[in-house]
């Protein structure tokens, strides 16, 4: 922990607050601390300024109080406007529109506009922000051969993680992400490009030709284009899956402070091009316990293989040997996720149209079952986003392994949403959290190795 601190809080206690405040008693040195409480937010949410309890000290020379917050299950990062999310009342809103009624009505490149500018777009506005991003589609031809690099198994999360990150190298004047004109074109190159990246990935898996936008086709139909056009010279989607992947992007699209968010922002916070941040985030997204998930489901629901299995595999999970029942919990979310809820119809819709899936009967006995177990009650778990959303993807005929590609297709307008709130908010600056330290105390170094080479540089003398 760095001891010389040019910013160390006043030893004094401050002026006595007009607000609310916590009155704090040390009972090391009988002291008394008055320690402001800020300014509820919209929703109510209350927090103290821990850069306050600094003043809190046994000692003069100590460095003082911090929090201690493994995995920030406590600790608000930044004041945020983007995102509310109400975990006990199952409540998502984006700049506070419900998300239900955006899922229903909105297009993707509305909400991405919303995000990140705060307001929903008029006609003119909109118009061009769909110009923009169509007629930004394309991307440089090398790195198609970039992408041709990896073999033919490799997991497209990595190689769309790798070739975001590659994009950093052809547009050297991203990283003038104070230029309000330069974070523009960045966000619309990325929100234009990561699809079609995502959709190359997919086809060097498949080995297949790569398809090049077709800028006549919607954001969400052109990436299906991409994806799955063949020989026909134009591609026309299946309108069903056309609404839900818009549905599905729209619900994926942001979700506060989440892990992969939190990297963004932290990685962005260092002032680095936001093509390396974005790359950050969906390499977060890739974990298991976050964006992989939707890919564990499926993974789960196929180890399962029948209703008659659940009983046991429940028993497996609740026996707590690791296995979790993925698609299920949240670290914010004590009741149903609310896209958990509009997923879920929309299953119904897709199997509706394309013939009921056993894997799906095996996902709704799992949830009747885990919903009524007290194992699960009382650790309110209830299915996440992901639990469903695989088994539309997978009706798509999308493999299991591209699933969180296309998580991380949407999470890209919340994430440049979130890069340029933190870049232009006055309270932000680079990210680097404190510790406590539990390592040895100084002590002096005496190797225990006898360096062989000391011992030829000797030969060599006498010889
Ligand atoms: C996403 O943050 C976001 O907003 C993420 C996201 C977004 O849009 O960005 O919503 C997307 O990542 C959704 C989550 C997808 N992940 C999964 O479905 C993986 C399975 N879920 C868990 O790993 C877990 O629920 C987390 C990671 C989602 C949340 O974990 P927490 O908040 O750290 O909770 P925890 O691990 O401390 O669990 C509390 C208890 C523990 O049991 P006990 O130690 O008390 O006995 O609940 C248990 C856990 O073992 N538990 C589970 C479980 N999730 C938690 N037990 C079985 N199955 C599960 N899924």
């Amino acid at each position: 922990m760095s001891k010389t601190e040019s910013n160390v809080a006043t030893a004094t206690a401050p002026a006595p607050t007009a607000g609310p405040a916590l009155e704090i008693k040390d009972s090391r040195t009988g002291t008394g601390y008055t320690v402001p409480i800020l300014e509820k937010g919209t929703e109510g949410d209350t927090a103290i300024r821990a850069s306050d309890l600094r003043r809190i000290k046994e000692r003069p020379d100590e460095f003082g109080l911090m929090t201690y917050d493994p995995a920030f299950m406590n600790t608000a990062s930044c004041k945020s406007a983007i995102t509310f999310i109400d975990g006990d009342k199952g409540i998502l809103r984006y700049r506070g529109y419900p998300i239900e009624q955006l899922a229903e009505s909105a297009s993707f490149l509305e909400v991405a506009w919303l995000l990140r500018n705060g307001e929903l777009p008029l006609q003119s506005e909109y118009d061009d922000w769909v110009h923009q991003v169509t007629y930004h589609t394309y991307v440089h031809e090398n790195i198609k051969t970039f992408l041709q690099g990896f073999r033919y198994d490799a997991h497209p999360m990595s190689m769309l993680c790798s070739a975001v990150a590659a994009l950093s190298s052809f547009y050297p004047a991203a990283k003038n992400i104070q230029d309000p004109a330069e974070r523009q074109i960045s966000i619309v190159r990325l929100l234009a490009k990561v699809p079609t990246i995502a959709a190359f990935c997919f086809r060097h898996v498949k080995g297949l030709p790569f398809i090049y936008p077709d800028n006549e086709l919607g954001y969400v139909e052109n990436f299906l284009s991409m994806v799955a056009r063949m020989s026909e010279p134009k591609y026309e989607g299946n309108p069903v899956f056309v609404k839900a992947l818009e549905v599905l992007f729209i619900l994926h699209a942001d979700h506060e402070q989440n892990c992969s968010t939190s990297a963004v922002r932290a990685v962005g916070s260092s002032q680095v091009d936001p093509f390396s941040a974005i790359a950050a985030g969906i390499a977060a997204l890739y974990g298991p316990l976050h964006g992989g998930a939707n890919e564990q489901v499926l993974h789960m629901i196929t180890q399962i293989g029948h209703k008659k299995n659940i009983p046991a595999f429940i028993e497996g999970v609740k026996s707590g040997k690791g296995q979790k029942l993925m698609g299920f919990g949240h670290r914010v979310y004590k009741s149903y996720d609310p896209r958990a809820r509009i997923v879920k119809k929309l299953a119904d819709d897709v199997f509706a149209q394309i013939g009921m899936d056993k894997d799906l009967e095996i996902a709704l006995e799992l949830e009747r079952i885990a919903l009524s177990d007290e194992y699960f009650i009382s650790r309110k778990l209830y299915p996440n986003v992901d639990f469903y959303t695989g088994l539309i993807y997978r009706s798509m005929a999308f493999p299991t392994d591209f699933f969180t590609v296309l998580f991380a297709v949407a999470r890209t307008a919340g994430w440049l949403a979130q890069w340029e709130e933190m870049l232009t908010d006055p309270e932000q600056k680079i990210a680097r959290p404190r510790q406590i330290y539990t390592g040895y105390g100084e002590r002096s170094y005496e190797s225990q190795l006898d360096y062989g080479y000391k011992v030829a540089k000797k030969d060599a003398v006498r010889r």
